[in-house]
């Protein structure tokens, strides 16, 4: 502990910061949006995730280590000797490190979807024995520690702890276009409080500076995903001078906000002051529902109609299809996708009727969203396909009903044709404003010819005394240049260059 404060205190401001050697460059690449991608990150999760941080930490065995995962920058890294080689997300808002393990069981599909490590193929593995379960939004990974080299860049991270997950349950974590997880949040959210890898990088002196940070390029058609520097800064990643605040609460990377203003007008929503986690593992920029509504109003977004169940019949609808024609029932279909945790065996009318109440009660259960969605559009499925209606007509069909279904995400969609009317939005951050203009915070994601609009903003409800907190998501950050700066304890940000 003691060493730990420390190192913590030791690194003052130094003027070598914006020196551009000795960093360690990782590139990041942009996953490619579809439907399913922009929408994982069930909000309700979420709320659950940074209060139960703020309650202290004791049961690490059971941590809520991330409960959506949609991430859209992810990078390489390698582990063990040779090195196994894996996508990860770079995680602000978590601190574990976790990839997929050989020892992975039969039934987890996400597993068989990603390479494995196996831990007898490297010279330099050792198995710790201790078991770990982290919930995420619509499911659970569940592994053991392991401890092995870890390259990141050309660094070589030596005796790493990290997590071999042998059972993932979780549609989303199939789906990804990375295999894992890199937290770079602070030890004390960390399961079973594991030294994270950033902490171990600066331990053995891997870094000339106490610093890393962030450059998500925004250029939607740019292959240039961006970069993570470890040790410093690249000042071509940035214009201008950074604005830095303090970090008022480890664990997360959180900071005081000052004001939210939509067009040039203050909301008053921070008057009592506000907190925002800087999360570099959600794409979404998440907020009190006071503010999102008048965020809704202001663009025009289309709030009731449900973005979850036209996306699970889009993606799934093959899927879902051939379960059905094999026979399998309905209620069964969505867990065996993955969809759903347990096969619920609801029927129609219940399924239904528990849509409309979780909705119009504020208070969907955890996670289940989706699930509930899955069920309903199988369930509408089988019912036509015992009529002998065409594929073509059902889904037609069904994707009319799923305009009728209400929103469970808290997420909606708006008219791409009237984003150049839409206001500007700023936070006030330290004593400088940070606008977003609509082009930033709403995301354009194509479905077959299309393009469906998508507000960037999801509800986050979080009462006083932890908040009205707010999570400044990759949106937030692909237009400021982020500085997490560990040795003095702030965050910076400052205009990100474009190239
Ligand atoms: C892992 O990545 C390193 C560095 O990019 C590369 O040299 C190596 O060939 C990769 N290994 C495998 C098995 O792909
Ligand atoms: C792991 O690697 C070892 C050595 O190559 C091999 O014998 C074993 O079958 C592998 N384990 C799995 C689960 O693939
Ligand atoms: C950045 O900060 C330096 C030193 O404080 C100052 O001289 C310079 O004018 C600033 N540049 C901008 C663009 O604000
Ligand atoms: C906001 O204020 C700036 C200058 O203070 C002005 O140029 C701009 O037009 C205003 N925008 C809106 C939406 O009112
Ligand atoms: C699913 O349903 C079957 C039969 O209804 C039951 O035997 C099985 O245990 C259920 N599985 C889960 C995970 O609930
Ligand atoms: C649907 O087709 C099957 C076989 O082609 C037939 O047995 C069944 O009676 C048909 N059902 C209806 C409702 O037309
Ligand atoms: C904001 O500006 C005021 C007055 O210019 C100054 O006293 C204060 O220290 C500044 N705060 C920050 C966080 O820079």
């Amino acid at each position: 502990m003691a060493a730990k404060l420390l190192f913590l205190v030791l690194c003052l401001w130094c003027p070598g910061m914006i020196s551009s050697s000795g960093l360690v460059r990782i590139p990041l690449k942009k996953r490619q949006q579809n439907l399913f991608s922009t929408s994982a990150a069930s909000n309700n999760g979420r709320a659950g995730k940074y209060v139960k941080a703020h309650q202290g930490h004791a049961a690490l065995d059971d941590f809520p280590l991330k409960t959506s995962l949609d991430a859209q920058y992810f990078g390489e890294i390698g582990i063990g000797s040779p090195p196994q080689n894996f996508s990860v997300v770079f995680d602000t808002g978590s601190s574990n490190l976790w990839v997929p393990s050989s020892n992975c069981v039969f039934f987890s599909i996400p597993c068989f979807l990603h390479p494995r490590f196996n831990g007898s193929q490297s010279s330099t593995h050792s198995s710790n024995g201790k078991h770990c379960k982290i919930p995420y939004g619509s499911g659970f990974i569940w592994g053991y520690f392991s401890e092995d080299v870890v390259r990141v860049g050309k660094l070589r991270v030596k005796n790493q702890v990290f997590i071999e997950a042998v059972t993932e349950w979780s549609l989303t974590l199939a789906l990804a276009q990375f295999d894992g997880i890199l937290g770079l949040g602070f030890r004390e959210t960390s399961a079973a409080n594991a030294l994270p890898v950033w902490y171990n990088m600066v331990q053995q002196g891997l870094v000339s500076q106490k610093i890393f940070s962030f450059w998500l390029n925004q250029g939607s058609d740019s292959d240039k995903g961006g970069e993570i520097v470890f040790g410093g800064i690249d000042p071509k990643h940035f214009k201008g001078n950074h604005t830095y605040v303090q970090v008022t609460q480890r664990g997360y990377w959180q900071i005081p906000l000052g004001d939210f203003l939509i067009g040039n007008q203050s909301t008053g929503i921070c008057s009592g002051g506000c907190a925002a986690v800087v999360d570099s593992g959600t794409s979404f920029i998440a907020g009190p529902t006071a503010v999102l509504a008048e965020i809704n109003k202001a663009i025009g977004a289309k709030g009731l109609v449900s973005m979850g169940c036209k996306q699970v019949v889009s993606e799934y609808r093959d899927w879902m299809w051939d379960l059905l024609i094999s026979g399998l029932e309905p209620e069964k279909v969505c867990s065996s996708i993955g969809m759903c945790l347990h096969n619920h065996s609801l029927h129609g009318s219940e399924i239904i009727k528990e849509v409309v109440e979780s909705e119009s009660g504020g208070e969907s259960k955890d996670g289940e969203d989706f699930c509930l969605a899955c069920e309903t559009a199988a369930l509408w499925i089988h019912t036509r396909l015992l009529q002998n209606n065409t594929k073509e007509r059902i889904f037609e069909y069904i994707n009319k009903l799923c305009e009728s279904l209400p929103n469970l995400m808290g997420q909606v969609a708006v008219d791409c044709d009237s984003i150049p009317t839409m206001p500007p939005v700023a936070f006030i951050i330290g004593n400088r404003s940070f606008e977003l203009n609509p082009e930033q915070y709403i995301t354009k994601v194509r479905q077959g010819g299309s393009a469906i609009c998508v507000s960037g903003f999801v509800p986050l409800e979080v009462p006083p005394p932890q908040g009205p907190l707010w999570v400044l998501g990759e949106i937030f950050m692909e237009a400021y240049h982020t500085v997490f700066d560990f040795g003095n304890l702030r965050i910076g940000f400052a205009d990100a260059a474009q190239h």
